[in-house]
């Protein structure tokens, strides 16, 4: 069987370059394209020392049809992932244009692209936000999609509509959006992992952030949520195993295994855990202890949000394996080798 292409836009950054590595490891060939907007080569070059070999990679801004077109014209791609997305919910709130520009129109150039060079799979990163605030849970696929609370969760809305309304319509053209949960950690190696780039807006960075002393203390958001401790309930996913689903999505596109034209699969554990459990948990597992107080709630933020992830494990052959305290322990592990403590 001959060797496969993938396209990873945005594959320098935290999900794309733990991607890379996977679906290196299956036996695909990945072209690598970013724009460094939102990091720098650190994950890359990782990837490579992870690898043992020099992977491609493309300097290119997705927004730029021509680029992309060329990209297609270079490359006999059989299946492209769509990570070069802006991820900020307070930024898109405040810049909302830039989120529609960038966001949509990338996609936009990649389908595009895909259908006038014969057509392409194409796996979209979307995210449990669609969901928004339910009472029914864990969320299955068909969970209804509830509107948009800012132009970030919009934009992943309407990302999954233009992909669900290209493949009804363009011969060749074959989707898969991946709903994630809470990705977070670290590859074992500690030579990728999350790169935030100033005061970190999501839980875990901030917590190995605080614990390795560049932020005086984490503030937890809300104490008198309607759950047992008072703290919302995520489904915090294995960046790794969120790797594997990746690998697992893949294949089922480009090995003619799809059920459907288009296709929808939550990727989570399944598992509910509480802002305090995590902190816990974290502590634990890494010996230590946190700096954390308790603080108002954060605007915006649904009370408890949890996969059913059934669809996935039945359909892809994907289950998450690994547990928070491993995930933890490898997201600690990749801090101190930031900051050179180890
Ligand atoms: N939290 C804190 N303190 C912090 C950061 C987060 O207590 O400093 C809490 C939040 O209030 C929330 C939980 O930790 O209860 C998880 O927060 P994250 O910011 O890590 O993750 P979210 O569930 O808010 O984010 C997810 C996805 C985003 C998506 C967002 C939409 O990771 O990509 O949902 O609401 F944009």
């Amino acid at each position: 069987m001959s060797r496969k292409t993938v396209l990873v836009s945005g594959g320098a950054g935290f999900i794309g370059s733990h991607v890379t590595v996977e679906l290196s490891n299956a036996g695909y060939d990945v072209v690598i394209a970013d724009n460094f907007s939102n990091c720098d080569e650190t994950n890359y070059k990782g990837v490579c020392q992870i690898l043992g070999k020099e992977l491609p990679l493309i300097k290119m801004d997705f927004c730029d049809a021509k680029a992309v077109n060329e990209l297609f014209d270079a490359h006999q791609i059989d299946a492209v992932i769509h990570f070069a997305a802006y991820k900020a919910v307070g930024e898109s709130v405040a810049e909302p244009l830039m989120y529609y520009n960038n966001n949509l129109v990338s996609f936009i150039n990649i389908i595009d692209a895909a259908r006038t060079h014969g057509g392409c799979n194409v796996l979209f990163s979307s995210s449990a936000t669609v969901y928004g605030e339910t009472d029914v849970l864990p969320v299955t696929e068909v969970s209804p999609r509830q509107p948009a609370t800012s132009p970030y969760g919009n934009t992943k809305q309407i990302c999954e509509d233009i992909l669900r309304d290209s493949v009804a319509a363009y011969d060749g053209v074959k989707g898969i959006a991946l709903r994630y949960f809470n990705p977070i950690g670290a590859h074992p190696s500690a030579l990728i992992g999350e790169l935030p780039r100033g005061v970190p807006n999501n839980l875990v960075p901030f917590i190995t952030q605080t614990a390795v002393g560049k932020r005086e203390c984490l503030s937890v958001f809300g104490n008198d949520y309607p759950t047992e401790d008072g703290t919302c309930l995520r489904d915090y996913i294995d960046i790794v195993d969120l790797a594997k689903a990746h690998v697992c999505a893949v294949s089922r596109m480009v090995d003619g295994k799809m059920k459907e034209e288009y296709e929808i699969f939550n990727v989570g554990t399944g598992r509910p855990v509480s802002v305090l459990e995590l902190i816990n948990a974290f502590e634990k597992v890494n010996d230590l202890k946190l700096n954390w107080k308790f603080a108002p709630r954060r605007a915006g933020d649904v009370v408890a949000i949890w996969a059913d992830p059934q669809r996935a494990n039945e359909e892809l052959g994907w289950t998450a394996e690994r547990s928070v305290e491993d995930t933890l322990a490898a997201a600690w592990a990749w801090e101190k080798r930031l900051a050179g403590k180890e």
